[in-house]
């Protein structure tokens, strides 16, 4: 099972970072486990932080134990996936970056692009409700109604219940729903909320006569909420294996509770990570993603950090980068910039289809028959162990995320390592990682605009 799971090598990070930092930062984390793993189990609601969103820790563990629940989560998503044509899912921030990144890392690029029997027979799916883009909803209102299977279906992600983005799009899929269906019943049965026990959402989700309403844990917070109906439902409609999933986040908050360091995928992400912020200044963390396909993980994972630990005048600033595409953007910077990054770069063992051969040509104007016969991946695994051998030729620090393949178990793992080593490394530093007290400054100068 832990083949399965991601690896984490910094063998190249620790030639280059201080080793007796390092080791002094090993021991706080060594504390912080301890610290994070008591509040996980502690069901009172006190620990270290308030709010004290510690639940995500066991949350797959206990709700692979809840066959009630997943059962739900299971046959909703295959109701949908059987009834709908199109799913468009509202949500914003946590309550969308996580599906996303599940949809992107598991299903096929060209997705919506391809029959029903080549997407498993899942829906087409869309993103809407993350932006105030009068555009971008206009265009997909236009393209459903445009497309000639119409079963669309609404899937509505927000804890709060109230975040202006995710309520106006509601407000106007819903208009447009109900002038499709005419009939109150079947624009509930076209309908699932994924929200709080209180919220606005959920009032107005039981009025039109939903029953699909899925209650989001209290005490997980929207960018940690990727295991609960928030990523699962979405996962469970396009045919994703959710148990695996569960399963790969569970394996890995055990590991990340019992192995020691130099073991512990978790703790040792967090220990280079303070190490080179902390002892060597490198404020920046470069998600390196070296396949298309986790960009929007990437970009889940910026959210992460950002919300987590930018508080207080403090925190890391992510960056995700796609490789080899930003190599001829950003590559530039990251190895003769300023030495302010640390870069770990997210690897794919199996590349898990049909591999690419370089093509021989006759002609050869293109001088490219020295590499005819030759696989892409190769080529790729050229350009990974080029880049970072450049980077450690000028002692720039490097860690190796690897999966052996994208699954679910391993996706699963890979979440839960991110989520379990930001909220250590908060822990460890005395930086609160739960809540986003930042993000309501804009909400009430927005209000004030609007005049409310
Ligand atoms: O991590 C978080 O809590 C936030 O990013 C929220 O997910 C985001 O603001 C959306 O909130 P809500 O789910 O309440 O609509």
């Amino acid at each position: 099972m832990r083949d399965l799971l991601p690896q984490y090598d910094s063998t190249a990070a620790d030639a280059v970072l201080d080793a007796d930092a390092r080791s002094a930062v090993v021991d706080r984390l060594l504390t912080a486990r301890t610290d994070l793993v008591r509040d996980a189990s502690n069901s009172s609601g006190q620990g270290v932080f308030e709010p004290l969103d510690a639940d995500f820790v066991e949350w797959p563990a206990r709700l692979l134990d809840d066959e009630a629940e997943l059962s739900r989560i299971e046959e909703t998503g295959a109701e949908f996936r059987e009834r709908a044509d199109e799913i468009v899912l509202l949500g914003i921030g946590g309550s969308s970056m996580g599906p996303r990144a599940l949809f992107s890392a598991l299903c096929d690029p060209y997705h919506n692009e391809r029959p029903r029997d080549a997407r498993r027979n899942a829906p087409r799916i869309y993103f809407e409700g993350d932006n105030l883009d009068n555009n971008s909803l206009v265009a997909l209102l236009d393209r459903l109604a445009h497309i000639t299977d119409q079963r669309w279906r609404l899937l509505v992600t927000s804890k709060s219940g109230n975040t202006i983005e995710t309520a106006i799009a509601l407000r106007v899929f819903l208009s447009a729903l109900e002038a499709k269906l005419g009939d109150a019943v079947e624009v509930a049965e076209s309908l699932a909320v994924m929200t709080g026990a209180e919220s606005p959402l959920r009032h107005l989700a039981v009025t039109l006569g939903c029953s699909n309403i899925f209650t989001l844990p209290d005490r997980v917070g929207g960018r940690f909420s990727v295991m609960t109906p928030v990523g699962l439902l979405p996962a469970a409609i396009l045919g994703l294996d959710i148990r695996s999933l569960l399963a790969g986040a569970a394996e890995m908050t055990r590991l990340f509770g019992e192995a020691d360091p130099g073991d512990n995928p978790p703790l040792d992400h967090a220990a280079t990570s303070v190490t080179a912020e902390e002892h060597h200044g490198m404020h920046v963390r470069v998600l390196s993603v070296w396949s298309k396909a986790l960009e929007p993980l990437g970009l889940w994972h910026d959210q992460l950090l950002a919300e987590s630990l930018g508080k207080d005048g403090r925190g890391a600033t992510p960056l995700t980068a796609v490789n080899t595409r930003d190599l001829h953007s950003r590559g530039q910077q990251h190895q003769a910039g300023r030495r302010d990054k640390l870069i770990t770069n997210l690897l794919v063992d199996e590349s898990g289809n049909i591999p690419l051969v370089i093509p021989a040509r006759t002609d050869d104007t293109d001088e490219l028959n020295r590499l005819a016969g030759r696989t892409l991946d190769e080529v790729l695994g050229a350009a990974i162990r080029g880049t970072n051998l450049a980077y450690a030729e000028d002692a720039r620090p490097t860690s190796d995320i690897r999966l052996p393949r994208l699954d679910e178990f391993a996706m699963g793992g890979l979440l839960q390592m991110l989520m379990l080593a930001v909220t250590l490394e908060g822990y460890a530093t005395g930086i609160n990682p739960f809540g986003q007290p930042g993000v309501e400054a804009y909400k009430r100068h927005m209000q004030n605009e609007l005049g409310q």
